[in-house]
């Protein structure tokens, strides 16, 4: 049983800085439906740590950002897009103060909001809530969505599949089209018909496939795999990235140690104390992402190493305390005193690059379908994201997208009759087990196979690997009635199946992808875009 569907103006998938961000400005012309897999505020919003990047600071211009940013992007960025971005940095800086983004005030009379560096910046340009900036944006963005008469939260929801001509009942469009989606409510225990004039994928990223990752439960790519089966490209999947300085610990596995440590001063070193990264590169601690993990994941291999150190100790109590309060505390819980001893760090798997090709609204191939945030490939970030500006990407995409779905709607039709979802061919699953068993299989080699540094060999053991799983899986999907966590397998598998294929198609090493096969770098860069009939 399906029951009557909800149906809406907009339907927004995702409640993070993308989602909402659409959805309060969408407000201004019709009413929204924003659906999340979980509660509101589980998000990876709600736990970025640094920053969001913009140009604020007198000394600093709108050209060494897009330059910093396509530096970091090893040539793969749209440089359209990255102008776009940064230039519309500073006014969503401002709307996000305006909705009470308690931002850390500058330390002079002249600095608004203080600022700081990360990773690839040449510039002191990160505004921040001490280390804590996620939570406090999400908690801003929630708030004022919540007070807003015009959307409308369903949480628990878990989308399945898009809706699409295939699944109306008299389909007298000559056009594809979105028109909503299936999604699991988890309370009832069935799947609901959403239907909408446009929808908006802002899902996040799908880090979950690795076993190591900074990322919440969620990040398990179901956005990506939803637009994929709809027909849309996706695109430079291959390009994800792993922070360098995840803490190491035996209980606990995604605790972020941000990068603003180091930009701060922080050192990366040995367990006898050798500073290394100036080894690896003239910008030491504060090279690129890709270039710090890979440097991290060398030295653990030279010397069998289970983990470097993050040291701050230099910086003194007082200067911890105040600019990481929030991760000194959580490591003095865990009996780390950071101002007296360095921070135990490893590489994990932290935002994907790559994602649903978009153009600079966030449409997709298909009609009335947008994707926005990290569930997106919009050009910006390029073959290696630079911290802090995927917030960002969020807050100037979602603007965009929610401008061309305002200026479009007159014209979109109303969604058309969708057949109700179908468990007459299903029984529930007598195994779940395998369900588990095969999430931590996938995940373990494709830690193993496609992580930091990547071979031939690796990449074709598992792309035999993900075929089987994939087999396996959609035999499951068929004959078994659906849970949250089938579902997120199945899309697991789906990223897997086109992170694997990405990385075997780009024969060179460029940002992210680092193969010994083909260290270098081949002319001209191209994306890796997967066509869906390929
Ligand atoms: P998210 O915030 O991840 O939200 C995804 C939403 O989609 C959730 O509501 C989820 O429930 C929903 N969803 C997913 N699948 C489904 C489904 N099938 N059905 C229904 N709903 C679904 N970036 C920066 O710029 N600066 C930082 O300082 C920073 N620090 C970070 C620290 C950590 C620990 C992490 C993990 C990331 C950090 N990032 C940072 C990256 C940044 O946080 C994310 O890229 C960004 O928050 C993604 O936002 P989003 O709105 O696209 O997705
Ligand atoms: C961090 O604080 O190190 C994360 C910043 C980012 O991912 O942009």
């Amino acid at each position: 049983m399906s029951g009557e569907p909800i149906t809406t103006d907009v339907l927004v998938v995702g409640s993070g800085a993308a989602g909402l961000t659409a959805a309060l400005n969408l407000s201004t012309g019709c009413d929204v439906l924003v659906v999340c897999k979980g509660g509101i505020t589980d998000t990876s919003t709600a736990w970025a740590q640094g920053g969001i990047a913009a140009v604020l600071d007198e000394g600093d211009t709108f050209e060494a950002h897009i330059e910093d940013t396509m530096i970091a992007g090893a040539g793969l960025n749209d440089r359209r897009t990255v102008e776009a971005v940064v230039e519309r940095a500073p006014a969503a800086i401002e709307r996000l103060a305006a909705l009470g983004v308690p931002f850390t005030p500058g330390e002079t009379v002249s600095e608004r909001f203080h600022l700081t560096r990360e990773g690839g910046h040449t510039a002191r340009r990160i505004v921040h809530v001490d280390d804590a900036t996620g939570w406090a944006v999400q908690k801003a963005l929630t708030d004022a969505a919540l007070a807003n008469p015009r959307i409308r939260f369903l949480p628990g929801h878990v989308a399945v599949d898009l809706v699409t001509e295939r699944h109306t009942v008299h389909h007298g469009f000559a056009e594809r089209r979105c028109h909503g989606l299936y999604a699991y409510d988890r309370k009832a225990g069935r799947v609901r018909r959403i239907l909408a004039r446009a929808t908006v994928l802002a899902t996040g990223g799908a880090s979950r496939v690795y076993r190591f990752t900074t990322n919440p439960d969620g990040a398990t790519g179901d956005g990506i795999a939803m637009a994929w089966r709809a027909g849309c490209r996706v695109s430079n999947m291959e390009f994800n990235q792993f922070h360098p300085t995840c803490l190491y610990h035996t209980r606990v596995r995604n605790f972020l140690i941000t990068e603003a440590m180091r930009g701060e001063g922080g050192v990366l070193r040995l367990p006898d104390g050798t500073a290394f990264m100036e080894g690896h590169d003239p910008r030491a601690d504060l090279a690129p992402r890709d270039i710090v993990a890979r440097a991290i994941d060398a030295e653990m291999k030279r010397a069998g190493l289970p983990h470097v150190f993050l040291d701050m100790t230099h910086k003194g109590a007082a200067f911890i305390e105040e600019h990481f309060p929030t991760i000194h505390r959580r490591l003095l819980e865990l009996g780390i005193d950071a101002t007296k001893e360095p921070i135990p760090v490893v590489p994990a798997a932290h935002y994907t690059c790559g994602g649903v090709l978009v153009d600079l609204h966030g449409r997709t191939d298909l009609a009335g379908l947008y994707a926005i945030g990290e569930v997106s490939q919009s050009g910006l970030h390029g073959a290696n994201r630079m911290a802090s500006n995927s917030l960002l990407e969020c807050f100037v995409f979602g603007a965009s997208a929610a401008d061309d779905i305002l200026a479009r709607l007159g014209d979109m039709p109303p969604p058309p009759e969708a057949r109700p979802w179908d468990e007459s061919r299903v029984t529930d699953s007598d195994e779940e087990v395998v369900v588990a068993h095969n999430w931590e299989e996938l995940r373990r080699f494709m830690w193993d196979y496609v992580g930091i540094v990547r071979t031939d060999r690796r990449l074709e053991r598992a792309a035999h690997r993900v075929a089987l799983l994939r087999q396996e899986i959609a035999e499951y999907y068929g004959n078994f009635r659906v849970t949250p966590d089938l579902l997120e397998l199945r899309n697991l598998v789906e990223v897997a199946d086109l992170i694997v294929r990405s990385a075997r198609e780009r024969k060179e090493s460029r940002g992210l992808h680092y193969t010994t096969d083909y260290p270098e770098l081949r002319d001209p860069p191209r994306d890796t875009i997967m066509y869906p009939s390929s």
